[in-house]
């Protein structure tokens, strides 16, 4: 259904993810009435530009970065008018209490009914002092039982944190001014329509999940290779790194919807209390262990981007292999890679059958190569699909074997367009839906996993970066990971 009438307060209003994401996400929304009629935002940002230069530069990243092109006029006439600013610092109560007056003006002129969604599309440095002014300002109200109204809700963007210690530092902050309900952890991967058909496509066929498990799956690929570099995000980035940036968040949270139990309902927290098991299960990686289970890259010129450090060792490329000690999952290794500058973009998980137990057909002809063992792809970008490979008789007198796919795609099975993961996510949030929202303990728990690894890496114990050429497949020492266990990279 549609959410109720609210504001929503986009701080780091004129940055980078909210030109390209947050703006257009409600765009879209509105174009395709799914906003409340009562709705507003007000954009809060330290920069001077306000009213209506303000809007023209809102509309010149629409005109950019909106999904629909050209720009629907009809809503942005719509859109236009919802639209307020407020210029403001992060540390200034005088700031805040403007914020409060603009609030309580644009709640009464759109009929908001007081109900706030505080978006932080800000460095996380920046948390701790907008949570302060916000809770100084009262603009913060702890929900004390379901269902209050006016509601007020918080929007938080990764790196929850950047260790373990500074993700509970974080959780510490914001339980103390609301409750975990009012929290919603955006992890856009989530958003993804290709990532919540994992769920799916899992539980809602019958014929996959009892295969599902260590009898039938040998091991599990997931790959989420970027052909872009870092793209003027270079100071950001260079103290993140590819393993609190991809992996702490993004593909843990693909890897747990691979891995997880069937959760006993639909609901939020049943859902991510499965994924919490996941991480709970995932054997510990530190000190030289590292060494052998984890491959990290730079891209050759990385030093060189702006706000890149010249010595960095910061990494843009890992492959590691992760084990998830459950009954389910025990001996099934999940080797995952992520990276920049690579050869092409492409986001898959690929669940790689054991073989057969004999081979009936070898030696049944010249033609007759060795048999694949059936490999199950979920494309999650680009080229939105499924695709299951198996062996077949090529047409003939002899017996001769060669792979073929069946293959779903989006693109052909539905003449919808894919929704952006931040559509459907904003308007989750203003739904009160947390169920695509990475919760307090799988945070923690994911970095409990992570953090370990990267001390190693950062100390050198954890074994070299290694350099790779732009445009590659990222280093080769990386396919000695797959290589000790007798089996190689089959993507990129
Ligand atoms: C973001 C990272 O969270 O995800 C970026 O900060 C990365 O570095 C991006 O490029 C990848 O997202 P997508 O949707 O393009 O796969």
């Amino acid at each position: 259904g549609r959410p109720d009438p609210c504001t929503v307060v986009i701080f780091g209003a004129t940055g980078d993810l909210a030109e390209r994401k947050l703006f257009p996400a409600l765009f879209e929304l509105d174009r395709s009435h799914l906003l409340p009629d009562h709705f507003a935002i007000v954009a809060y940002s330290r920069s001077k530009l306000v009213g209506d230069a303000f809007r023209e530069h809102v509309k010149e990243g629409l005109q950019k970065f909106a999904r629909t092109q050209p720009l629907d006029e009809a809503t942005w006439k719509r859109f236009a008018p919802r639209l307020e600013v407020v210029s403001g610092a992060y540390d200034d109560p005088a700031s805040f209490a403007r914020l409060r007056e603009k609030l309580d003006e644009v709640s009464r002129h759109h009929a908001t009914d007081g109900n706030q969604l505080y978006y932080m599309a800000t460095p996380a440095s920046t948390f701790p002092q907008i949570l302060h002014g916000l809770a100084e300002a009262g603009l913060l109200k702890r929900e004390e039982q379901p269902g209050q109204r006016p509601w007020r809700r918080l929007v938080i963007e990764k790196p929850f944190g950047h260790d373990l210690d500074s993700a509970r530092e974080l959780n510490r902050e914001l339980s103390a001014v609301l409750d975990e309900k009012q929290v919603f952890r955006i992890d856009h991967y989530l958003g993804k329509e290709t990532v919540q058909n994992i769920l799916v496509f899992r539980f809602a066929n019958a014929i996959f999940e009892p295969l599902w498990n260590r009898n039938h799956i040998d091991h599990v690929e997931i790959t989420a290779a970027e052909k872009i570099g870092v793209e003027g995000r270079g100071g950001f980035y260079d103290e993140t790194g590819v393993i609190r940036d991809m992996v702490q968040n993004h593909l843990l949270q693909v890897l747990a919807l691979c891995a997880m139990e069937p959760p006993v309902s639909f609901a939020a927290e049943d859902i991510r209390d499965e994924k919490t098991k996941v991480f709970r299960a995932l054997r510990p990686l530190e000190g030289r262990e590292v060494a052998e289970a984890v491959v990290a890259g730079q891209y050759e010129g990385y030093r060189k981007e702006k706000g890149v450090k010249p010595d960095s060792r910061t990494p843009t490329y890992v492959a590691m292999k992760m084990n998830v000690d459950s009954w389910r999952w025990q001996g099934v290794p999940f080797y995952v890679r992520a990276g920049k500058n690579l050869k092409q973009r492409l986001t898959e998980v690929s669940i790689h059958f054991k073989s057969v137990p004999i081979g009936l057909f070898a030696g049944e002809g010249a033609t007759c190569q060795r048999l694949q063992p059936n490999v199950l792809t979920l494309r999650i970008q680009p080229k939105e699909g499924i695709a299951l490979s198996f062996e077949s008789k090529v047409p003939g007198e002899d017996v001769s074997i060669a792979g073929v796919t069946m293959d779903f795609n989006y693109a052909e099975s539905f003449d919808k367009p894919v929704p952006e993961a931040y559509e459907r996510l904003l308007l989750d949030c203003m739904r009160g839906n947390a169920t695509l929202f990475a919760r307090q303990d799988s945070v923690e728990q994911a970095w409990s996993y992570v953090t370990p690894i990267l001390r190693a890496l950062e100390s050198g114990e954890g074994g070299e970066v290694h350099t790779y050429a732009p445009g590659t497949s990222g280093p080769d020492a990386a396919n000695a990971i797959p290589a000790r266990d007798g089996r190689r990279w089959t993507r990129l």
